[in-house]
């Protein structure tokens, strides 16, 4: 678990601090999906970059599985336990090569050549790119990239998965493998996934949505009863997405409809209209 305990994270600026998290308290249960929503702003990359001690607390207490990340002692534990993927995957390949690219934090950890390439292959086969283990990386499109960058971090075998904004540089279909890919980790290998986006197509897999303002926690909701607010998600700029819309709009036109959040939801809701 990692518990979030009155987190306050103040940037340091010339004279005055900009309180960025404003006493967050917060549980990730293991193998939850978690997603975080909210305006420019309002803190979320601030807060993923507590989860693996890159930021540490002004104010305040995380915990990885009891590791404090604040003491220095605890930060290559917390490290191997959460992995980070951030929104640019040219920013995060090193190597020249997509297998080496994948193999290099292990190599760091010192982890024998044998038990590498078994890591390597299964990380690469589960982002469903093995067959470019030798690949250039400069010659993948951006989801194909993301992709080999999510693999270089389970190759350390992560328990948790933090992705702040994976998808928001990659065209409709790289947006939806990376997303699959992050979908089966969570289902299928039991990766914790905490997920920051702004896409609302993505954030109806969620089991949580926590959505943030002004670096304070304003919801912790499932995702049907987070779009189900209209007065939330209008102050904090959250449109629905559009099967919820679109329900509505034919609810008001006096069709019996419950609200589905997604198409293929709709599709059904309206085939059992009689
Ligand atoms: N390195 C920094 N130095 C000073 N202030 C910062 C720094 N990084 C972020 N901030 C400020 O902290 C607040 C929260 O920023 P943060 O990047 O966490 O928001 P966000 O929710 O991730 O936004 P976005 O959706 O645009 O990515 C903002 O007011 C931002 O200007
Ligand atoms: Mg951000």
């Amino acid at each position: 678990m990692i518990k979030i305990s009155n987190l306050t994270h103040i940037y340091k600026q010339a004279d005055c601090g900009i309180v960025a998290l404003n006493d967050i308290s917060l549980n990730i249960h293991d193998g939850e999906f978690v997603v975080f929503a909210g305006r420019n702003g309002s803190g979320k990359s601030t807060l993923a970059k507590h989860l693996n001690g890159l930021l540490t607390p002004t104010k305040g207490i995380i915990e990885v599985d009891g590791l404090k990340t604040h003491l220095e002692e605890n930060l290559w534990k917390v490290r191997q336990r959460v992995g980070m993927i951030f929104q640019n995957p040219d920013n995060q390949i090193v190597a020249t090569v997509v297998e080496e690219d994948v193999a290099f934090g292990l190599e760091n950890l010192g982890i024998p050549r044998n038990e590498i390439r078994e890591r390597v292959d299964n990380a690469l086969k589960s982002v469903h790119m093995l067959k470019y283990a030798r690949f250039e990386p400069h010659l993948l499109s951006g989801g194909q990239k993301q992709r080999v960058a999510i693999a270089g971090v389970l190759a350390m075998k992560p328990k948790y998965l933090v992705l702040d904004e994976p998808t928001s540089m990659l065209d409709p279909k790289g947006k939806k493998e990376v997303i699959e890919i992050v979908r089966k980790l969570n289902s299928e290998q039991e990766v914790t996934v905490i997920l920051i986006t702004h896409s609302v197509d993505e954030v109806i897999y969620a089991d949580r949505v926590v959505a943030m303002d002004c670096g304070a926690i304003v919801s912790d909701a499932s995702p049907r009863s987070f779009f189900g607010d209209t007065k939330l998600l209008k102050e904090i700029g959250i449109e629905p997405p559009p099967a919820v819309l679109l329900s509505r709009e034919l609810k008001n036109e006096g069709y019996n409809l419950k609200e589905a959040l997604s198409i293929k939801e709709l599709a059904g809701n309206l085939c059992s209209l009689n």
